[in-house]
């Protein structure tokens, strides 16, 4: 069975773009693959967070991977700060790491442009760290959005660049990045990406939101004026991202769903769509509340550390022998 690993930093609240173009895709993967998902908590220090805020994150992350159907029994769930390999070979590939290769890494380098204040040296060094997160496991596959493809190319290249000095250590992993057709638009500006930083309150649905809002978020989404219904992304992009959400939480194909419709109006359209995104969330939420009233996360964590750490040991005491540091 090949293995697939993926981190997800704690700093926001999940949408339904999260649900549709990622999560959703893990609890397919986990009955495919050997799966590591870990809470990035140790990448969301590199910006300024308030510890409560860090804590709810972590916790409501957890609660809703859990609810949205990723099974503890498939998948080792963890937190990156309770296995402190992760730590300890992000210093060895910080230090494997040019200065001017970590400098050339697009979101560092954006924010320094934009000249933004408070840049830490841990946003600077962070890739080294992913680095490390990820060879720790030798997975096949990681599965990122495209922001961070730069950062799975740089691992392959620390991981190629130990083995040569050293000798074969690391298995070289491959970026998995989400495929086209699951990108979920900005439900006002269906032309931008459905985000929490950057879509207004109306164009974004969050996983927490009360399903009766975001019903009619759906309702009031920006469509077009031709009147006609097709998939064409194009030059219907508002029509074509509802008819995707729907495909996507219903199971219907898009053909199905164009098929359907052919006659009848953009309000149906919406009406069917707000009514599935309401059962969704009602459904996701009843189960997210029952994991957290029952403490299961706390069980699920400590179960997947003891997992996690078994494997990280080992590597981690393979490259302390090989780099010099165990004598
Ligand atoms: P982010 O929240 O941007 O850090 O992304 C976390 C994961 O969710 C990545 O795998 C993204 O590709 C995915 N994702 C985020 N927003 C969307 C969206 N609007 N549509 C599809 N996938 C998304
Ligand atoms: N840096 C990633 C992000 O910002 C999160 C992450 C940390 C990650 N370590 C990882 C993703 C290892 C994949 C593999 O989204």
């Amino acid at each position: 069975m090949k293995t697939m690993l993926s981190g997800i930093k704690p700093t926001g609240r999940l949408t339904l773009g999260n649900y549709i173009g990622a999560i959703r895709e893990f609890v397919k993967y986990q009955d495919e693959y050997e799966m590591f998902i870990f809470i990035a908590n140790q990448h969301a220090l590199t910006v300024p967070i308030e510890a409560a805020e860090l804590r709810k994150n972590t916790k409501d992350l957890i609660a809703l991977y859990l609810a949205a159907g990723l099974d503890p029994e498939k998948t080792t769930i963890f937190l990156q700060s309770d296995v402190p390999a992760h730590a300890q070979l992000g210093w060895i590939m910080t230090c494997l790491s040019g200065y001017g290769e970590l400098q050339r890494m697009t979101q560092f380098k954006d924010k320094m442009a934009k000249q933004e204040t408070g840049i830490t040296a841990g946003l600077y060094t962070y890739p080294s760290l992913m680095a490390a997160d990820i060879l720790l496991y030798d997975p096949d596959y990681v599965p990122v959005g495209i922001d961070q493809k730069q950062h799975v190319e740089l691992t392959r290249n620390l991981a190629e660049r130990f083995n040569k000095r050293y000798s074969d250590t690391f298995k070289i992993p491959e970026p998995l990045v989400t495929k086209v057709g699951a990108k979920i638009y900005d439900l006002q500006n269906p032309t931008k990406k459905m985000s929490k930083s950057e879509s207004s309150p109306k164009g974004c649905i969050e996983l927490l939101d009360n399903p009766a809002q975001a019903r009619n978020k759906i309702k009031s989404a920006i469509t077009d004026s031709l009147g006609i219904i097709q998939y064409d992304p194009e030059n219907q992009p508002g029509l074509a991202n509802l008819i995707t959400i729907l495909s996507a939480l219903t199971g219907e194909s898009i053909e199905s769903i164009v098929d359907r419709y052919q006659g009848k109006g953009y309000g149906e359209l919406k009406k069917e769509t707000g009514d599935v995104v309401f059962d969704f969330l009602t459904d996701l939420q009843k189960r997210y509340k029952e994991i957290l009233d029952s403490k299961i996360v706390d069980k699920v964590l400590e179960e997947g550390a003891k997992k996690a750490n078994a494997v990280a040991n080992k590597k981690v005491a393979k490259v302390y022998r090989k780099v010099g540091l165990k004598i």
